[in-house]
Parts: structure tokens; C-alpha cells; sequence
């Protein structure tokens, strides 16, 4: 198998990093770097559990994504998201709303909400409902995962407020 060298900025730190040209980023993120809080489920892009940010914050099945084609680019994961010793208002609503049971598809549905509320924070139930679609939660269902995403749409906007 042929190796390849790729530079690739996880929650804002570089990495120089030899991959196998056929390693998804999901892979890379797990195997290569140790950061294990994003989830591997499905691999065919249908539970979403291994969702991470890209680039421009948008939501990114990791397990569909080839390592390579993420060289000279950013990543933020599930251990990017915490504000120092806070947690993310959004990681802060799930606790509040009860929407973690396993906690197994938390770091996917906490990096597609915030694909989101990064850009939106006032978002129509319809647009809450078509992101959330991708990513499922054998436990709790969604309507806690929803109130969790209202609530947190709500903290951000106090916050953008000041
Ligand atoms: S593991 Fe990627 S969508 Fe299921
Ligand atoms: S909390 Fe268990 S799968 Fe969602």
C-alpha cells in the first residue's frame, strides 16, 4: 500500500500525518490521531455518528470522506468544540435536555447542529428538522435532541445579543 504524507489542521492545530491513500478521514481522525470522540457507526453515510465540521463549518460525513483529499485543509471535531473549561452552549443544552442517553451519536448530532447554529441561530422548525435528518439516535428519538437545539439556537442568540 502507498503512503502519503498530508497536513491536515484538526481544531486548529496542524498535523503532519502518513496515511494510506484508501484511509477515510474518519480513519485518520481515530487510528492515526487518537481522537476518538468521533464515532464510527454505519461507514455508508446513513447515521451520521462520524459527522465533523470542514473547512467552513459544514457538516461532513467522515466515514465517506477520503483522508486525502483533506490535505492543507481544517477539521473540527467533537473535542474542538468545548470554550475552555465551558462547554459549548450547545453541548450545555444536551445535558439540560436530557438528549444523551448512550452518548453514542452525541458528538455526530452536537457537529450537525452546530453545521447549523454556526450560521443560523434562529432557525425555522423546517431547517432544524432537514439538518437533524442525517443523524440518528437509536435512544432517545429526536424530540429531546430538538428541544436541545431550540435551547441552544436561544443561548447563542443571548450571547450574540452580549
Ligand atoms: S459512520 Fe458515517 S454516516 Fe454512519
Ligand atoms: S444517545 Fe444512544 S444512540 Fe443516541
Amino acid at each position: 500500500m502507498s503512503k502519503q504524507i498530508i497536513t491536515l489542521t484538526v481544531n486548529g492545530h496542524p498535523h503532519e500525518i502518513a496515511i494510506e491513500t484508501h484511509h477515510t478521514l474518519l480513519d485518520v481522525l481515530r487510528n492515526e490521531l487518537g481522537m476518538t470522540g468521533t464515532k464510527r457507526g454505519c461507514t455508508a453515510g446513513s447515521c451520521g455518528v462520524c459527522t465533523v465540521n470542514g473547512d467552513a463549518g459544514e457538516a461532513i460525513c467522515s466515514c465517506l470522506s477520503l483522508a486525502i483529499e483533506w490535505d492543507g485543509r481544517s477539521v473540527t471535531t467533537i473535542e474542538g468544540v468545548q470554550e475552555g473549561s465551558e462547554l459549548h452552549p450547545i453541548q450545555a443544552a444536551f445535558l439540560e435536555y436530557g438528549a444523551v442517553q448512550c452518548g453514542f451519536c452525541t458528538p455526530g448530532l452536537i457537529m450537525t447542529t452546530k453545521s447549523l447554529l454556526d450560521f443560523n441561530t434562529s432557525p425555522s422548525e423546517e431547517e432544524i428538522n432537514e439538518t437533524l435528518a442525517g443523524a440518528i439516535c437509536r435512544c432517545t428519538g429526536h424530540i429531546k435532541v430538538k428541544k436541545a437545539v431550540r435551547k441552544a439556537a436561544e443561548m447563542l442568540r443571548e450571547r450574540e445579543a452580549g
